[in-house]
Formats: C-alpha cells, sequence, structure tokens
C-alpha cells in the first residue's frame, strides 16, 4: 500500500527531486505515515526521510538547500507493514556499503531467516523493517552488476514485493522489480518515470507499461528493458491512459472526497455511456462480447471483493438474481481464497476492485481460475492486475479516485452490474418491455443524483451537527437498501472515525437493539420501496427505546417523515435508481460529519487506498 516512486533523465524544466516529491503527492492517498528521497550520482547516495507526510519532506528537503546535480532518485511514501512509523524506518533503504538504496511495496515473509543469516555475515541493521533486510540482502549479493545482484536477492525472498533500486557505481539505470505488488513506467524521450500506480506519471506520459509478476527491468532515460528472472527479455504491452493531469487534482474542493462525491452524475455517464439500447432493452458490454455461450450456461455466480467494492456486489446479488434469475454468492475476497471455493467451470466469478491492486482479490481471481471458473473483472483503473489477471471484464471509466473513502467506484460498480444484470436477463427470462424499462431506469441514474445533489447537499450540511458527538450509529435497510446500509456505515466510520455498523433491519431485535440508549442515532433507510413498511415497524421498536431517526425518505413522504427527528429526502425514481442517490446521501452525511469533526477526510488514518498486502 505505499507509494514508490523512481526518477532517471536529464535534467529538463524540473530536478529529480521535485519530479520524485510532486510524484509522492500523487501517491500519498496509498499511505501517509513517513516519506523518504534518495538522491544519487556516482559520487553519492543523498537520503532525507522524514515522519508524517509528504510535505514534511519537502521542507526538510528544501531546508537542506541541496544544490548537486543529481540525475537519477527514488522516493516512498509508506503505511507500515513491520515497525512503527518512524525515520529509521522510512524508506529509502540501504546496503551496509551505502552504495545502494531502494524502496519497497510488499511483505517480505521470510526477512527474520534473512536478516538472522546477514547479522551471521556482520550486516547490522538500524530498522526494525522487512525493507532493509531486503536492501540488505541485494548489497550482500552485489559484486559489481546490480541486475544479478537484484535477481539474487530475490531468488532468495519469499513474498510480495514492487521494487526500485538504485546504486552510485551505477548511476545511469535503475532497476525494478514487481512480485505482487504494482509497478507501472513511463517512458518519455529523455526520462523515465517508475511509479506503484499512474497517478503519479501520467503529467509526465499517457503512455505506460505495466509490469507483471516475476518481471526485473533496467530503465534507463526514456528506455526500459524487461525481463524474467532468468534474464530473458520478455514484452510487455505498452498502455495509453484515458487520464489526464487535472483529473487527479482537487480543482477548487476541499476535499477529493467532495469531488469525486459531485462527480458522481459525470462520472456514472460515463460507465454507462454506450453500454444500453432502449430499442432492444438490452445492455451492450463489448468487454463480454463473443462470450454469449460461456454466459449461457452458467448455473452460478460468485461475487468477490472488499470493502465498498463487496458492498456493490451485495446490491448486484439483488439485481442479478430479480432480473436474471441467478443464484449469486458474496464473498469477501480473502475468504474465498483460503476456504477451498466450489466454484467450477459453470460458475461465472466477477471480480470487483475500483484499484484492480487490491491483493485479497487478485489471489482470489487466481484461486477462481485454478478452479476453472468464468472470470471477469470489474476495475477503475485500465491495465491493472487484477484486469489483467482476469483478462476480460468492463471497465468503469469512472476516472481517477484519489479519496481513500470511495463513492464514485460504488455508484460506478453499481451502475455497470446493473447494466450485466440486464444482460444476463435479457438472455434469460426478461421480456423486452422489462428491459426497456430496466435500460430506462439505469439511463435515468445520473440525472437523479444530480437533483438529489443540488436539493439536498446544503440541507444535509444542516442536520449533520447534530450527530457529530455520537459514540455509535446504526443504519437499517432491508432488501436493495441493505448493502447501502452497509456502506453509509462504513463511509461514517472510515472518515469521522464514529463506531457505525449496518444492519438489515429484520436483524435488530435478535440482539443489536440491546444497544439503544436514549439518543442513540439510527440512520434508516425509508425510501418508498419494497420493504418499507417493514422499516416503519422496525424503526417505531428504535423509537420506543429512545433513538434517535435520520430517515432517508422518498421526496414528499409524509408518513415516514413524521416518526423521523431529522430526514434526507431522495427524488423520486426507480428503485434502481433509489440505491444510488440514496448512497450518495449517505456519502454526503458522513462527509459532513468528519468536516465538523475536523477529520483528515481524504487520508484517513491507519488506511490506504489500495491494499496491495494481505
Ligand atoms: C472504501 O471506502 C475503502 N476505501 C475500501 O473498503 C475499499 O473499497 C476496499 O479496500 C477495496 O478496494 P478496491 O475496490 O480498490 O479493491
Amino acid at each position: 500500500m505505499c507509494g514508490i516512486v523512481g526518477y532517471i533523465g536529464s535534467l529538463d524544466s524540473q530536478s529529480p527531486a521535485e519530479i520524485l516529491i510532486q510524484g509522492l503527492k500523487r501517491l500519498e492517498y496509498r499511505g501517509y505515515d513517513s516519506a523518504g528521497i534518495a538522491l544519487l550520482n556516482k559520487d553519492e547516495i543523498y537520503t532525507c526521510r522524514e515522519i508524517g507526510k509528504v510535505k514534511g519532506l519537502e521542507d526538510k528537503w528544501l531546508a537542506a538547500e541541496n544544490t548537486v546535480n543529481y540525475q537519477v532518485g527514488i522516493a516512498h511514501t509508506r503505511w507500515a507493514t513491520h515497525g512503527k512509523p518512524t525515520e529509521e524506518n522510512a524508506h529509502p533503504h540501504r546496503d551496509s556499503s551505502g552504495k545502494i538504496a531502494i524502496v519497497h511495496n510488499g511483505i517480505i515473509e521470510n526477512y527474520q531467516s534473512l536478516k538472522k543469516h546477514l547479522v551471521n555475515a556482520g550486516h547490522e541493521f538500524y530498522s526494525e523493517t522487512d525493507s532493509e533486510v531486503l536492501a540488505k540482502l541485494i548489497g550482500y549479493h552485489y559484486k559489481g552488476d546490480l541486475l544479478q545482484a537484484v535477481t539474487d536477492a530475490l531468488n532468495q525472498v519469499h513474498g510480495t514485493y514492487g521494487l526500485v533500486v538504485a546504486c552510485k557505481d551505477e548511476p545511469n539505470k535503475l532497476i525494478a522489480a514487481r512480485k505482487g505488488s504494482p509497478i507501472v513506467i513511463g517512458m518519455s524521450d529523455k526520462s523515465s518515470i517508475i511509479a506503484s500506480d499512474v497517478s503519479a506519471i501520467v503529467s509526465h506520459t499517457k503512455h505506460v507499461i505495466y509490469l507483471d509478476d516475476d518481471d526485473l527491468a533496467v530503465i534507463t532515460p526514456g528506455n526500459v528493458d524487461i525481463l524474467d528472472l532468468n534474464h530473458r527479455q520478455v514484452s510487455r504491452e505498452v498502455q495509453e491512459l484515458d487520464w489526464d493531469t487535472d483529473s487527479t487534482q482537487k480543482d477548487g474542493y476541499e476535499h477529493f472526497m467532495l469531488k469525486e462525491i459531485f462527480e458522481q452524475p459525470e462520472a456514472i455517464n460515463n460507465s454507462i455511456r454506450g453500454r444500453y439500447n432502449l430499442s432492444i432493452g438490452n445492455a451492450i458490454l463489448s468487454g463480454l462480447s463473443g462470450v454469449d455461450k460461456e454466459l449461457a450456461s452458467i448455473s452460478q455466480i460468485i461475487i468477490l471483493g472488499c470493502g465498498t467494492s463487496m458492498h456493490a456486489g451485495m446490491v448486484a446479488e439483488y439485481a442479478i438474481e430479480e432480473l436474471a434469475g441467478i443464484p449469486v454468492k458474496v464473498m469477501q475476497a480473502a475468504d474465498f481464497r483460503y476456504r477451498n471455493p466450489i466454484v467450477g467451470p459453470n460458475d461465472l466469478v466477477i471480480a470487483i476492485s475500483q484499484s484492480g491492486e487490491t491483493a485479497d482479490t487478485l489471489a482470489a481471481v487466481k484461486e477462481a481460475k485454478q478452479k476453472g471458473a468464468f472470470v471477469i473483472g470489474l476495475c477503475n483503473v485500465v491495465g491493472s492486475s487484477i484486469a489483467r489477471e482476469a483478462g476480460r471484464g468492463v471497465y468503469l471509466h469512472a476516472g481517477p479516485e484519489i479519496s481513500v473513502a470511495s463513492t464514485k467506484a460504488f455508484t460506478c460498480q453499481v451502475s455497470v452490474l446493473l447494466l450485466l444484470a440486464l444482460k444476463l436477463g435479457r438472455s434469460r427470462r426478461l421480456s423486452l418491455a422489462q428491459g426497456v424499462e430496466v435500460a430506462q431506469a439505469i439511463k435515468s441514474i445520473p440525472a437523479i443524483n444530480q437533483l438529489l445533489l443540488d436539493k439536498q447537499f446544503n440541507h444535509i450540511a444542516t442536520i449533520a451537527p447534530a450527530y457529530t458527538q455520537a459514540h455509535s450509529m446504526f443504519f437499517l435497510g432491508r432488501g436493495y437498501l441493505y448493502p447501502v446500509a452497509l456502506e453509509g456505515a462504513l463511509k461514517l466510520k472510515e472518515i469521522s472515525y464514529i463506531h457505525a455498523e449496518g444492519y438489515h433491519a429484520a436483524e435488530l431485535k435478535h440482539g443489536p437493539i440491546a444497544l439503544l440508549e436514549e439518543g442513540t442515532p439510527i440512520v434508516a433507510l425509508l425510501n418508498d420501496i419494497e420493504g418499507k413498511d417493514k422499516m416503519l415497524g422496525n424503526v417505531e421498536e428504535c423509537k420506543a427505546r429512545g433513538a434517535r431517526i435520520l430517515g432517508i425518505i422518498t421526496e414528499g413522504d409524509t408518513q415516514a417523515a413524521e416518526i423521523c427527528d431529522d430526514v434526507i429526502e431522495i427524488p423520486s425514481s426507480h428503485k434502481l435508481s433509489t440505491v444510488l442517490s440514496t448512497t450518495i446521501a449517505l456519502q454526503l452525511f458522513s462527509y459532513q460529519v468528519a468536516k465538523l469533526k475536523g477529520c483528515e477526510i481524504d487520508q484517513p488514518r491507519n488506511l490506504a487506498k489500495s491494499v496491495t498486502v494481505e
């Protein structure tokens, strides 16, 4: 989950230090408990590290007033896996000779045994990290050939790595390597940049190469040679990015999260554009063209994901079962990968991941393929590991999602999954008229969401203060809105640090209702769709025990409004659209509560945008 940047090239408008620090800022959402930079030429390696955000590192670098002409550098922003966030544990890490520096993302599982071997060989350690062990191991193997030293070290390593290595005795190159943690390389005519993901590269070039597991890369200014661990040449496709620099900036919003909440109507439009046909009442998913026979033979669908992506899959479970009549099972990706899942050739496995780099979801895709399942990926990042491992699927086209709290990715995931449910349904029992109704509902989603944003943004800001002191909050929903309750609770807890739980409303009586005290806030999804009448009863049971009710209701529903202390009104719409506009209302609610609490909204404590470690 750390952010890695490497740069090699001629000095043009910016120095390597500026390019590296700017790159770290673009990657900071991946991890931000400490950061560091190493710059080198044939005479020296200069290292600067600092705990906290990248800004602290930048200030420290500028204060050093280092005017040496470097042309190579590596940098890192950390999400701690081994050892506390301290300057000693911050990357880059060095070998014993001081000639070699590395930045590493991943986990070296056998680092203790390697460390013991190195200590016995006389190496001394300054940090608690597994990454320093890797640096020392590369130094241990270095005999004047950096590529060979890296190769020999990696052949001893068990675990995962996204790695960039620099050596002052070979200052005209960088070595990169990948196993389980993403590495992407961008080249322009006079320089090359390596990073954990494209947001650090897109301002330099739109043409990138993603390394695959067990790839090594020898990177020089404007060029890259990619090899396997036996140093045989391998070729990797050059991908063209469909993002631009502006899309990774805040554009005047106070937080990326707020920007991405407001981007949702446009983002969803981009996700569904050209992917439905009203005249035939069907979906057109080019990423699934030519596989209608396989789709027709599936008997079960398993949806894999983590966090918000798993919640999107839970919405799809209701939609696919209702529209296509195919049994759907949603599984947490780590649970799937380790339980020897019962899955095979007649099963469709859908892997959902915004980043396309979540380690558990990637491993689950590999396991599903081992068992012969028909696997598709639903990712936002083009060329990401899960997209490539799945081999086929549908891209979200939601644009970069920078804020750690996922918002537009969820609504775009659900929108695309509704299209898939329509496609599966129309290849089975869904009639033309029913298909047209669903296609119309999907088409209406962006406009309904825009209406919600326009009409409720200010109102939600006025009700949020009543909830900032809550110690715990419950989100209740039924049917399609049950996953929305889970997602709403996740949003609140991950950015405001208020403990929140989502429950199926019927579940409360089976224990959790014991937690209710006078004033306990309950967010009840009382939208006027199936399940509302039972929801009204559940809310009355909570009120009878002193709970404070924030009702998410359909606009104008006075019956529901009467039993609530506060309401947020959702425009009346097809239930498939209601699911998403309700979600957006909860995103705004969580945002306003977190903002009033002065929380670090875009980079919440302990979290990172992409969980690339198990
Ligand atoms: C959601 O707000 C969190 N950022 C987190 O649950 C996230 O959805 C999860 O880690 C999955 O990430 P992915 O979609 O990139 O695989």
